[in-house]
């Protein structure tokens, strides 16, 4: 065994956690990252070399590289992902579970040799600014150096992250394998993956994730959902803070004062887009800066106001559908310096994908390295294709975003992604009025994923997928935060994906979203008015800014209805989400009973 560059280590937890993986997993080499520039090219070099990655035409695209992944690995594995705390209650009934030591012995069976010819790589890694006491100390070991170049730009990375840590440090433990050993002699494949048993484990009484099998996204690059939401969540839900699938975005009103809003909305449903906006400039001189685009960690301060961090240090964007027209800064976020995965690529050695241009080139190679050319019958890009972007280059970036104490959250959105029922916007009465709502939310599901259009899968907080715990346990820790906090922002629904009965989409979204902003960002100093309506508060026409834009109130009226039928419908169905639960707040029940006696009286009185 080589221990290639083992640096000077004193954290002794440290030492014996990466000699048992070691014993376990037997790679060839074991190489401690330090983060450094030399490090990072000599990685690329042998990507390059193995035929992961492909250099981008240096002039178009400067430092920027494409990796084709294998196409059995594309996604995030939601069927494949555990929860295994020691009592199933604590992972609930959205989580899948399975008892730790059954999950831990079958592990170390996958695990055992599985690094076998290949190089394990120790990567030191802090979520959130390396300075803020709200930051996290992780270690992922990985045998794949995809995962390290993708990690020193989505995490702080590298050996100013040990001195940190220093001997007596705790942190997070992160294994992580593709699940591809080689035989002496074995070529080794551009994308290796392991095509028959993929885990992504988390033991949050251990801090501890385990994850087999997978070389893409989440699943792989551990920092992310899987460390800072799944075990986040369940470390906050024990310490009295929130880590939330939520981007974080500052808006500065013309007369230069300045908020920050915490945004939580379901995959795919353009949350990168809302972060890094560009305000309509016919509405004045306001400005989004850019937070985070992914996930917040919130905690009340001394004074118990709510702040939060980004934990992340980069963008791992979906790239389909970005272009100069719906994100112009993603745009100009990911002009260089870029890791693209499952991209397509341009005749001159440069990246397209659907949508980026209006007009597709005339020949590309796809996603899967094919020919392709317009009309082919084929995606270009993968759908779920990614880029992978230090946030430093955003032009939108806040000012604060490595603020060690935080940012103060002065309102909350929840969207998720309805046709019908839920109103453009929505201010919700109070905390637990919102925290309901936000509990609620959900996107209709499309026929790819479950053969039936238009059922509502619902998406509490945009974090089915990544809460840690019981979501019954999640909705009552929200609950919560009011003992814990002086104050707490209100909260907004929001839905942008609305539509009419020819099945369009009622509102314009992106930039124009920055007029539903607005009306937000006066409310949290009571002066935009509204009217109160069964869900809460809602603009009036004339309470919204219309300036360059011709909206018609017609129009408007229809996109923050409330029609009674649809919403007995949905708070029946609301019912019946909870139950399925098995335990949640008592409070919900009240907030139902409310609601369906004010719609049934509002009903009424219509007729
Ligand atoms: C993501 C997701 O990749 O939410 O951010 O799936
Ligand atoms: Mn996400």
């Amino acid at each position: 065994m080589i221990v290639e560059n083992a640096m000077n280590l004193l954290n002794e937890e440290l030492v014996s956690w990466v000699n048992e993986m070691k014993t376990m997993c037997e790679p060839d080499h074991v190489h401690w990252c330090d983060g450094s520039e030399t490090e990072n090219q000599r990685m690329i070099d042998a990507l390059i070399a193995s035929k992961t990655l492909r250099k981008l035409n240096e002039a178009k695209r400067p430092n920027s590289y494409l990796a084709l992944s294998d196409p059995s690995d594309v996604a995030r594995v939601e069927d494949r992902t555990f929860i295994c705390s020691e009592s199933p209650n604590d992972a609930g009934p959205t989580n899948n579970w399975v008892n730790p030591i059954e999950m831990k012995a079958k592990l170390s069976g996958l695990f055992q040799g599985c690094m076998k010819g290949r190089t394990m790589y120790v990567i030191p890694f802090c979520m959130g600014p390396i300075s803020s006491p709200m930051s996290q100390i992780g270690i992922e070991i990985t045998d794949s150096p995809y995962v390290v170049i993708n990690m020193r730009v989505m995490t702080r990375m590298g050996k100013k992250v040990l001195e940190v840590l220093g001997p007596q440090g705790t942190f997070v433990k992160c294994l992580h394998s593709v699940g591809a050993p080689l035989a002496a002699g074995q070529k080794d494949v551009s994308w290796p993956c392991n095509k028959d048993e993929k885990y992504i484990v988390h033991f949050p009484e251990e801090n501890t994730v385990w994850s087999f099998g997978s070389g893409y996204g989440g699943n792989a690059l551990l920092g992310k959902k899987c460390f800072s939401l799944r075990l986040a969540s369940s470390m906050g839900r024990k310490e009295g803070w929130l880590a939330e699938h939520m981007l974080i975005l500052g808006v500065q009103s013309p007369e230069g004062e300045k908020k920050y809003v915490a945004a939580a909305f379901p995959s795919a449903c353009g949350k990168t887009n809302f972060a890094m906006m560009i305000p309509p400039k016919e509405m004045g001189d306001w400005k989004i800066t850019t937070v985070g685009d992914d996930i917040a960690w919130i905690k009340p301060d001394r004074n118990g106001v709510l702040r939060a961090i980004n934990p992340e240090a980069g963008f791992f964007g979906v790239a389909p559908g970005t272009s100069l027209r719906t994100n112009p800064n993603a745009v100009q976020t990911i002009a260089k310096n870029t890791i693209f995965t499952n991209v397509a690529l341009t005749e001159d050695g440069d990246v397209w994908w659907e949508g980026l241009t209006d007009q597709p080139p005339a020949h590309l190679t796809d996603w899967q390295g094919q020919p392709w050319t317009p009309g082919n019958g084929k995606l270009a890009a993968h759908p779920n294709a990614r880029f992978t972007s230090p946030a430093s280059q955003c032009p939108s970036i806040d000012g604060n975003w490595e603020s060690a104490e935080g940012v103060e959250i002065s309102a909350m959105i929840f969207g998720g992604r309805r046709a019908d029922t839920i109103p453009l916007i929505t201010q919700t009465r109070d905390w637990n009025h919102g925290v309901y709502f936000a509990s609620t939310i959900g996107s209709e599901t499309t026929a790819a994923a479950t053969g039936k259009v238009g059922v509502v899968r619902r998406d509490p907080m945009a974090m089915l997928p990544f809460c840690g715990y019981h979501m019954g346990d999640y909705f009552n820790h929200w609950l919560k935060m009011e003992n814990r906090t002086s104050q707490l922002p209100p909260i907004f629904i929001v839905n942008w994906f609305k539509k009419d009965q020819d099945g369009k989409f009622m509102w314009p979204g992106y930039s124009q979203n920055m007029r539903v902003l607005k009306w937000i960002f006066q409310r949290t100093n009571k002066v935009a008015s509204a009217k109160e309506t069964v869900l809460g508060m809602q603009p009036r026409y004339e309470d919204m800014d219309w300036n360059g834009l011709d909206f018609s109130a017609e129009k408007f009226a229809e996109l923050v209805k409330v029609n009674s039928t649809e919403w007995e419908t949905e708070l029946l169905s609301h019912k019946d989400f909870f139950q399925k639960l098995g335990h949640f707040p008592m409070a919900f029940l009240g907030i139902q009973e409310t609601s369906l006696t004010k719609l049934k009286r509002e009903h009424l009185s219509l007729i």
